[in-house]
């Protein structure tokens, strides 16, 4: 009878555990090397009769495996009731993990690493020219004196000791210039800034790219042809280019450059306001005296200049309306182009 009620404890205590730790306690005290069934067993060989030594013991060994079935039971059920409760909280347990966002290049990086590369086949090397910059360099010498009403155009944020925040990268024109011997192929990229009132087209910090070209007979044709191969590359082989007549002070003739609207190609649409054009970049040939200012004689030498601004481009090619998000720092923006 000991048995009978030992086993109808045990799996009565199996029955009410409701943790996995409270089961492996009953299995310790049941079924361990000092547990109650061994203590049963033990006692068998004290029983006088062979034959109640047999029953005895096949009977504890009975109790033992159901006690193991049991325990094993309730381990199934406590484990079932655990997924229950996290299915209850909506969480599925079979969803492929989420990926991790590694990060990317920021879509300015990677223009000016395919605008690197392009003019860098093409002979030109990349200069960095400072952010803080003189007046010289920035306006004077490019032909925009004190005073010029070009410098409205222009205008920027300006340093105690009469040095300004470079408003464009032309002014890696005469830096270079003063330094080289034609002939002279330099590009510059990198940030500018202006005193702006920001908008969705303007920013009072953004980008800028300049290319530099002093040679015998550099001319239009030049021009020409850099810009048609650049925006090809940009924005397929179906563009074309145009020039309009546009004043800069440090070039003559001037001219902005236009791209065919890729997306209407030239019919006319929402995106290029019905023109059938975007203006992507200025330039011209550049200006006798800017030359003579870099220590380079017109007679002898020709020069061009071409420019433009990589967020308006990119704008353009990738259908971005507002030029604040890329300096945002939001990672919904960037996210679109990794
Ligand atoms: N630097 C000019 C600008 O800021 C662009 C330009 C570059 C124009 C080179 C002509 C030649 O608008």
């Amino acid at each position: 009878m000991r048995f009978e009620k030992l086993r109808d404890k045990a799996l009565s205590e199996t029955a009410k555990a409701k943790t996995q730790k409270r089961l492996e306690e009953i299995r310790v005290n049941y079924l361990g090397r000092k547990g109650e069934i061994n203590k049963l067993l033990a006692e068998i060989p004290e029983l006088p009769k062979e034959e109640d030594r047999k029953r005895t013991g096949a009977r504890i060994n009975e109790i033992k495996e159901e006690i193991e079935q049991a325990l094993s039971a309730a381990d199934r059920r406590i484990k079932d009731q655990l997924l229950a409760g996290i299915k209850d909280e909506e969480f599925d347990v079979t969803e492929p993990a989420k990926t991790v966002y590694a990060g990317s290049l920021h879509p300015l990086t990677k223009l000016r690493e395919f605008v690197r590369d392009t003019f860098f086949k093409l002979g030109f090397e990349e200069i960095n020219t400072p952010h803080i910059e003189t007046d010289d360099y920035n306006f004077g010498l490019l032909n925009i004196p004190p005073n010029h009403p070009a410098r409205d155009l222009w205008d920027t944020l300006y340093l105690e000791d009469g040095r300004l925040l470079r408003t464009h990268t032309s002014t890696v024109q005469v830096r270079e210039m003063e330094r080289r011997e034609p002939p002279i192929r330099v590009m510059a990229f990198g940030r500018c800034f202006r005193y702006e009132n920001v908008d969705p087209h303007h920013d009072h910090t953004f980008n800028q790219f300049d290319l530099l070209y002093v040679d015998r007979d550099v001319s239009m044709t030049h021009l020409k042809f850099l810009s048609d191969l650049f925006l090809k590359k940009v924005f397929g082989e179906r563009t074309r280019t145009r020039f309009r007549p546009k004043y800069y002070p440090f070039v003559e003739p001037g001219v902005g450059v236009d791209a065919l609207c890729p997306f209407c190609e030239g019919k006319g649409c929402r995106i290029c306001g019905g023109e059938g054009w975007f203006e992507i970049a200025g330039a011209g040939l550049v200006h006798p005296q800017v030359l003579r200012n870099g220590g380079i004689d017109p007679e002898k030498y020709s020069g061009l200049a071409w420019g433009f601004g990589p967020e308006r481009m990119l704008m353009v090619k990738l259908g971005i309306d507002d030029i604040r998000y890329f300096n945002g720092g939001d990672l919904r923006f960037l996210r679109q182009f990794s």
